[in-house]
């Protein structure tokens, strides 16, 4: 109900003294305050942060008068202290009055913001004293802007939704457009203002916002974190390549998840370490073995692919092994076998004998007949290395010779010599 002034002093009148001054000022206009009056099409408009609105409205006055001033005015406080909108420096340049001087008394307002929000007027005077009126109680403003309402995080195969949040409901029918990451999902236009993502995939995670269509505002942007568990979990490794004993080698896991995996080492099935990293500065060959990462974080967990590392590393422990004591009698034979520890293993051999510049001899095993220091070297691709020397030593025999004579004489002048010899 819209009550002017005329109205308000027509009813404080009423409370003072009844009813006289109503009769009265109803002769003196001669017409029905009923006649009065000013109707708002909305007495709440909720509008978007910078768009325009329209307030619409109309009023009536009793025929026989003659309009003097229309105006809009907000938030009056005093009749003497209103203030027309268009001549308001505020507003000057985003009013327009879209009305006439007979009933309409629409006006648009553009680029509404919150500093806008207030209660709206309108006020006409007539020619007649008391023949001015104010539409009360006027049209309230509300300028939103919107939110996306949504959850941090979304698991990989749940729903999620999303809702464009106004602090009102806007007036305008608004048709809403929703935006990942600044790209409007064109297939999602819809008077709701909900966005229903089903059975979320990762790809739907991303900054939303969402806006009006017809309007440039676009709400701030809302980030949706979608989680899963590990999925490809890989090995690698750096260099790649053979692995020579020494080198620095580094062992990468990589994993898709969200949130980040927390990462375990094994080496067969003794954890060896964590994190994304595993780096073995001046490998040996101890660290030959087989090798794999595990990622998990609060959804799952996954392993990598089993990697082998084997650490190449030349030569060593090379010695000579001999059988017998190292002691031959002449004519005889010994054999020294060479061995090591190698990887690649079963390397190549060279026989030496001290001071001898030329090898005497190739292979695993060799065959001495003379005396002399001897040692080994085994060799493969990364290196060699050469054994201690050892000692053969032929004993030649003392050449003893025992002659067992035995003379006998038997019956007549035969002699029997028998000769044995012992070597
Ligand atoms: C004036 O406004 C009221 C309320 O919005 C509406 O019912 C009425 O039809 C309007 N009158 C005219 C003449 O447009
Ligand atoms: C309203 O819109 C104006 C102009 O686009 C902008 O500068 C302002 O930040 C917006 N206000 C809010 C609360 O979003
Ligand atoms: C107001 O204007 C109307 C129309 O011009 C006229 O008939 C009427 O006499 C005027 N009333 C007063 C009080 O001046
Ligand atoms: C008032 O004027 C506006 C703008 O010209 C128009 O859209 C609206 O329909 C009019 N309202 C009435 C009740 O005549
Ligand atoms: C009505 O408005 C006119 C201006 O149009 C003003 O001169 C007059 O004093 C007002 N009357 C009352 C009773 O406020
Ligand atoms: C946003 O909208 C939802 C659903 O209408 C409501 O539950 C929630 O309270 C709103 N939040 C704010 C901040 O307005
Ligand atoms: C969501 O993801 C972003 C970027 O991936 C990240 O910075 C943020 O911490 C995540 N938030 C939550 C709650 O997981």
């Amino acid at each position: 109900m819209s009550v002017g002034e005329t109205g308000v002093s027509m009813l404080i009148s009423v409370r003072m003294d009844p009813p006289l001054p109503l009769m009265f000022l109803i002769l003196i206009n001669g017409v029905s305050s009923a006649e009065w009056g000013v109707n708002y099409r909305h007495s709440h408009i909720c509008a978007l942060n910078d768009s325009s609105v329209i307030l619409s409205c109309n009023y009536t006055y009793p025929t026989g008068y003659q309009i003097r001033e229309l105006f809009w005015t907000k938030n009056p406080v005093k009749v003497e202290k209103l203030r027309d909108l268009s001549e308001d420096p505020e507003y000057s340049q985003r009013f327009q009055y879209l009305g006439d001087e007979q009933q309409n008394c629409t006006i648009k307002l553009s680029h509404v913001t919150q500093k806008d929000e207030h209660m709206y007027f309108f006020r006409f005077t007539t020619n007649v004293t008391y023949g001015n009126w104010t539409g009360y109680p006027g049209v309230s403003l509300t300028v939103t802007d919107l939110q996306v309402e949504s959850p941090e995080t979304v698991t990989e195969g749940n729903s999620v939704r999303l809702t464009c949040n106004s602090s009102c409901a806007l007036t305008d029918r608004a048709t809403f457009i929703w935006y990942r990451n600044s790209q409007p999902l064109t297939e999602r236009r819809d008077r709701n203002n909900q966005l229903l993502l089903q059975s979320v995939r990762r790809e739907d995670a991303g900054r939303y916002s969402c806006g009006v269509q017809g309007h440039t505002y676009i709400s701030p942007a809302v980030q949706l974190n979608v989680t899963y568990p590990p999925k490809i979990v890989s090995l690698s490794i750096s260099p790649s390549g053979e692995i020579v004993e020494g080198d620095s080698v580094t062992l990468i896991c990589s994993s898709d998840s969200n949130p980040p995996a927390e990462i375990t080492w094994f080496k067969g099935l003794m954890i060896v370490g964590s994190g994304r990293i595993y780096s073995i500065l001046k490998i040996s060959s101890d660290h030959s073995g087989e090798y794999k990462c595990k990622s998990r974080n609060k959804h799952g967990e996954k392993y990598s692919e089993t990697v082998t590392l084997n650490v190449m590393y030349p030569p060593r422990n090379v010695s000579v092994s001999i059988t017998e004591s190292g002691q031959i009698w002449n004519g005889d034979s010994v054999t020294l076998i060479c061995s090591s520890d190698s990887n690649p293993p079963a390397p190549n051999f060279s026989w030496f004998k001290e001071n001898q510049m030329s090898s005497v001899g190739s292979g695993q095993s060799l065959s001495v007949i003379q005396s002399g220091r001897f040692y080994c070297e085994a060799h493969n691709q990364h290196g060699s290395q050469r054994s201690d020397a050892v000692t053969v030593t032929v004993k030649v025999a003392g050449r003893l010779v025992i002659l067992y004579i035995s003379i006998g004489v038997v019956s007549g002048a035969s002699v029997i010599i028998t000769v044995l010899l012992i070597w």
